[in-house]
């Protein structure tokens, strides 16, 4: 075969290689969709479709998993990319179990609905009625009955005849004790909110750069496919004009 006849087709390739290099992945997990910042750990894809600190791993094809420092594992239930937002859940139903090795720092998200306070917890051996500095934690509760506390108002105000201190854990969600199970954490970097409100999606300049920079998003879900079928008509022009092809081939 003529050696340009060759390369055309490699280039024709190579050119359609580059597309779709070009867009990153949007991988699903259940009803999660997951693209930048955050990637799958499994899946590798190019350095510039990921940002440190945004790996998700999906259990049985249908759990997003989000893994904080100091192994406490959460359960994704949204990623809303304009806002910035994750919805996340404790997989055993009780986010106050996991509240001793919870920490934000050393992983990109803040809490995205409620600040951060200091409580102490105790364990009491009668039911105390329900206050507005305390929290009576169900999931926790075996033999005594396990309360947390605000620290920020004076506990001092508050009966605690009948109860034992257990500990005390500065900087967690509020919201852990007021939503029961909803834990709502967002990110300020990357700023990838900012491609997806005006209806791109984002990724890095680079894949030695931390700088972000949006692109536009393919047109349909079908977007490869049809670049896929453009690729073959290039090819078929072989079909309809073989003379192209022939021509050079004797
Ligand atoms: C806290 O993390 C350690 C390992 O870092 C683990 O052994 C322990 O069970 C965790 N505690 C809770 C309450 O999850
Ligand atoms: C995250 O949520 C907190 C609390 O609602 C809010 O104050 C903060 O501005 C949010 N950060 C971003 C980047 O949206
Ligand atoms: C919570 O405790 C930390 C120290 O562990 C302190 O720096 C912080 O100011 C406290 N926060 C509040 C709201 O009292
Ligand atoms: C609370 O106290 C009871 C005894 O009154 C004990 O059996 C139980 O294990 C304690 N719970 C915790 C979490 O320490
Ligand atoms: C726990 O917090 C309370 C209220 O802020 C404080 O009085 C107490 O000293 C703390 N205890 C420990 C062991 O840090
Ligand atoms: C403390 O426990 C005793 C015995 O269980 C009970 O009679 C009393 O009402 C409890 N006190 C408070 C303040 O809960
Ligand atoms: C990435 O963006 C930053 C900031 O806008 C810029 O300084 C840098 O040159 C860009 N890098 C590339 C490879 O475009």
């Amino acid at each position: 075969m003529d050696l340009s006849i060759v390369a055309l087709f490699m280039l024709v390739l190579v050119g359609h290689g580059a597309l779709l290099d070009d867009q990153c992945p949007v991988e699903r997990c259940g009803n999660v969709a997951i693209r930048f910042p955050f990637r799958l750990k499994d899946n590798k894809p190019p350095d510039h479709c990921s940002y440190p600190g945004f790996e998700l791993s999906c259990k049985d094809r249908k759990q997003t998993l989000l893994q904080l420092p100091d192994s406490v594992k959460l359960y994704v239930d949204k990623i809303d990319y304009a806002s910035q937002l994750i919805i996340a859940r404790d997989p055993d139903e009780c986010l106050p179990k996991q509240l001793r090795n919870f920490s934000l720092s050393g992983s990109p998200f803040e809490s995205g609905y409620m600040e951060l306070s200091n409580y102490s917890f105790f364990n009491c051996t009668s039911r105390k009625g329900d206050g507005y500095d305390n929290w009576y934690l169900d999931c926790l509760s075996g033999p005594g009955y396990i309360y947390a506390y605000t620290s920020d108002n004076s506990i001092s105000y508050t009966d605690l005849t009948n109860c034992t201190k257990l500990y005390n854990l500065s900087s967690v969600p509020s919201e852990t004790f007021e939503m029961k199970n909803t834990l709502h954490l967002n990110w300020s970097t990357p700023h990838s909110g900012l491609c997806e409100q005006q209806g791109k999606f984002c990724r890095r300049n680079s894949s030695d750069s931390l700088h972000t920079e949006c692109y536009n998003k393919p047109k349909s879900k079908e977007g490869k496919t049809k670049k896929i079928e453009a690729a073959g008509e290039n090819f078929g022009i072989f079909k309809f004009f073989p003379y192209l092809a022939t021509s050079k081939l004797d």
